[in-house]
């Protein structure tokens, strides 16, 4: 037997995701393995603002992608001590009985595995195809991306930086504006909770944005609509600002929660309190 741990979605998040919307549970689970199954323990958990908004069943484990160790096997495919990525959820331990599954991690040296959930994983794959496939840039042309010390964020600014843009970014705290500035060598950071975008834009890019790599939406979004170059383009990413539970209407550009979630939507709203997303795309 192995004793593992799980935390369970627990409780409706009410307004921000809290503690006390999660239930740590211990189990004891069977390392008797099957022919073909392999027994994997989790070494790094991904905890994603998407988790919020596609959120699992009430009573379900929280999900989550997880950099996990095998540690006993019955596969030809997956011997003991292979590192793997997986969609195993917010639990230590877990029998994968269909090993498609898994993903093997290549040999990462003297890299921590955690950047198989970071910049070398899905927010490194959203940061570097919105930037290549959507926005583009050229080089000298400015790039403007917010929650810039996220997972997506930092990557945006950096692959905007090699390109030789102008890169303006956006953090909520003092310690992430100077990791921005002087670590990855954005142009100009802004504590947009110290600052406002308009003064921001005005100060760093009075001849507008041609790049807007967007993470955050609600105001911001409309600010920064209002001063896109002509030709500009913009990558809607994320709407983090719109991902409560506070019954408060979503602000800002009401189109991008379509956007960003076409075919999806009215199950979303099925399963949020009313006005989180504003109702304008649904009538
Ligand atoms: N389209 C896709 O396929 C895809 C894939 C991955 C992620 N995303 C989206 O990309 C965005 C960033 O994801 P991530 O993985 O980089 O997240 P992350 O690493 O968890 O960073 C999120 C950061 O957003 C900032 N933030 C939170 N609420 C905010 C608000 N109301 N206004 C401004 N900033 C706020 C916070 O930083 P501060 O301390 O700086 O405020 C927070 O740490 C999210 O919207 C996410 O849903 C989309």
């Amino acid at each position: 037997m192995v004793q593992a741990r799980k935390w369970i979605y627990a409780h409706e998040f009410e307004d921000q995701p809290r503690t006390s919307n999660l239930q740590l549970v211990t189990e004891n689970i069977s390392d008797t393995l099957q022919d073909e199954e392999v027994l994997c323990e989790a070494v790094f958990l991904s905890v994603d603002p998407y988790m919020r908004l596609f959120k699992v069943a009430v009573g379900d484990v929280m999900q989550g992608e997880q950099v996990a160790r095998v540690t006993a096997s019955k596969s030809d495919s997956f011997a003991v001590g292979t590192m793997v990525l997986a969609k195993l959820g917010w639990r230590t331990h877990t029998i994968v009985s269909d090993t498609s599954i898994l993903e093997q991690l290549p040999p990462l040296g003297e890299l921590s595995a955690s950047l198989a959930l970071g910049a070398v994983g899905m927010p490194g794959m959203t940061a570097y195809f919105g930037v290549e496939d959507i926005l583009k840039p050229v080089e000298g042309e400015t790039v403007l991306v917010n929650a810039a010390a996220g997972a997506v964020g930092s990557v945006v600014g950096q692959i905007a930086k090699i390109k030789g843009c102008k890169v303006i970014g956006y953090a909520g705290t003092k310690e992430k504006c100077d990791w921005l500035k002087n670590e990855l060598g954005f142009d100009a950071v802004f504590n947009y909770k110290e600052t406002t975008v308009s003064d921001s834009i005005k100060e760093a890019a009075p001849e507008g944005v041609d790049c807007y790599f967007d993470n955050v939406g609600g105001e911001f979004s409309s600010t920064v609509l209002f001063n896109m170059k002509q030709g500009g383009r913009v990558a809607v990413c994320g709407q983090i600002a719109a991902y409560r539970y506070d019954g408060k209407p979503q602000t800002g550009p009401l189109v991008y929660g379509q956007m960003l979630a076409p075919n999806k939507r009215p199950s979303l709203l099925c399963s949020r309190p009313s006005g989180v997303w504003a109702d304008a795309g649904t009538q």
